[in-house]
C-alpha cells in the first residue's frame, strides 16, 4: 500500500463533529469527499458518495464510533452519481424510519430516479436551514447552477465549515486532503491551463491551475459563478469542505482562491463567447 493510501484509512475529524469519511483513491483523479457530522445522538451524512464507493465510504462512517441507526438526513447539494449514487445502500443499511433525502426540490425530482423510496425534504420548505436537537444550525445557502439549477451549498454556524460541494473543487493526481498553500502560490500568477501539471515553480502540481481548470469545465458561466462566489464570501469561513480535490483552510488562502476564481473570466460558455456580458 502506497504511503498516501495509508495515511488516509482513518477517517478524519477536520473540525468539531465534522468527519471526512473519503478515502485516497488512487485509481480516478476526481477524489470524492463524503462528510459525516456527529451532533449528540444525531448524525447527517454529506454527499455520501457513488455506489462503487459505498463500502469503503461505510467503513470510515463505522469508524468514527457513530450508530449508523443516528443518522437522520442524506443532505445531497445536486443530483449527480459521484455523490447520489449509494443512496440506495444507506437506504438498505440504515435502520431509522426518520431517515430523509434533504436537498432542494428541483434536485429532488431527478435524486428518486437513482431507486429509492426514502422520503425527501426540501431545504426551501424548512427555511433554508437544519437545526440539531442540540441547536446547531446548518445554513443553506443557494449557489444555483454552480453547476446544477438547484445546486446549494451548507454552512455549518458552529465551526465555520463550509462544504461547498464540486465548487472549489478540482481533479488532482497528487491528493492531499487539506490543499495548504505556501507563499509562492499566493505570488505566483503563471497559471497554466493548458497543462494544468505543468507548474513554473517546480511543484509537481499547481492547485491553482487545477481549480481553475475545472471550474472552466464544470460550472456554467461566469456570471453563476460570481453570483455564487459573492454569496459565499460573506459567510465567516474557517473551512471549505469541498467534494472533490483538496480542503481549503484559512482566511488568506480562502480569500486568494476566490479572487483567483472571480478574476477567471473563461467559465463554462464563457469559453465560447468573447462577450463578458452572457
Ligand atoms: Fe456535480
Ligand atoms: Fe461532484
Amino acid at each position: 500500500m502506497n504511503n498516501k493510501k495509508s495515511k488516509y484509512q482513518q477517517p478524519i475529524e477536520i473540525a468539531e463533529g465534522i468527519h471526512w469519511v473519503g478515502f485516497y483513491d488512487d485509481e480516478y483523479f476526481l477524489h470524492c469527499n463524503p462528510f459525516l457530522i456527529i451532533e449528540g445522538e444525531e448524525a447527517v451524512l454529506i454527499d455520501g458518495g457513488s455506489r462503487n464507493d459505498f463500502s469503503t465510504v461505510m467503513l470510515k462512517i463505522l469508524q468514527t464510533g457513530v450508530n449508523p441507526n443516528n443518522i437522520k438526513k442524506l443532505i445531497y447539494h445536486h443530483y449527480d452519481p459521484d455523490l447520489c449514487g449509494s443512496i440506495p445502500d444507506f437506504e438498505e443499511l440504515i435502520d431509522n424510519e426518520e431517515l430523509k433525502i434533504l436537498s432542494h426540490t428541483d434536485n429532488n425530482l431527478f435524486i428518486k430516479y437513482y431507486g429509492t423510496d426514502l422520503k425527501s425534504e426540501c431545504i426551501e420548505k424548512n427555511d433554508f436551514q437544519f437545526q440539531f436537537l442540540t441547536g446547531r444550525k446548518l445554513k443553506f445557502i443557494m449557489t444555483p447552477y454552480c453547476h446544477s439549477s438547484a445546486s446549494f451549498v451548507t454552512f455549518d454556524e458552529k465551526t465555520g465549515t463550509l462544504f461547498s460541494s464540486d465548487l472549489f473543487g478540482s481533479t488532482a493526481k497528487e491528493w492531499d486532503l487539506f490543499a495548504d498553500l505556501d507563499e509562492s502560490c499566493h505570488t505566483c500568477n503563471n497559471y497554466n491551463l493548458s497543462s494544468p501539471i505543468n507548474c513554473k515553480l517546480k511543484k509537481k502540481e499547481c492547485p491553482i491551475s487545477k481549480i481553475l481548470f475545472f471550474h472552466q469545465k464544470i460550472m456554467t458561466s461566469k456570471k453563476a459563478l460570481d453570483f455564487a462566489l459573492d454569496r459565499i464570501r460573506k459567510l465567516p469561513i474557517k473551512i471549505i469542505a469541498s467534494q472533490h480535490g483538496s480542503l481549503i483552510r484559512g482566511s488568506k488562502d480562502i480569500e486568494f482562491i476566490i479572487n483567483v476564481l472571480k478574476k477567471e473570466k473563461k467559465i463554462g460558455i464563457n469559453q465560447f463567447f468573447e462577450d463578458e456580458q452572457i
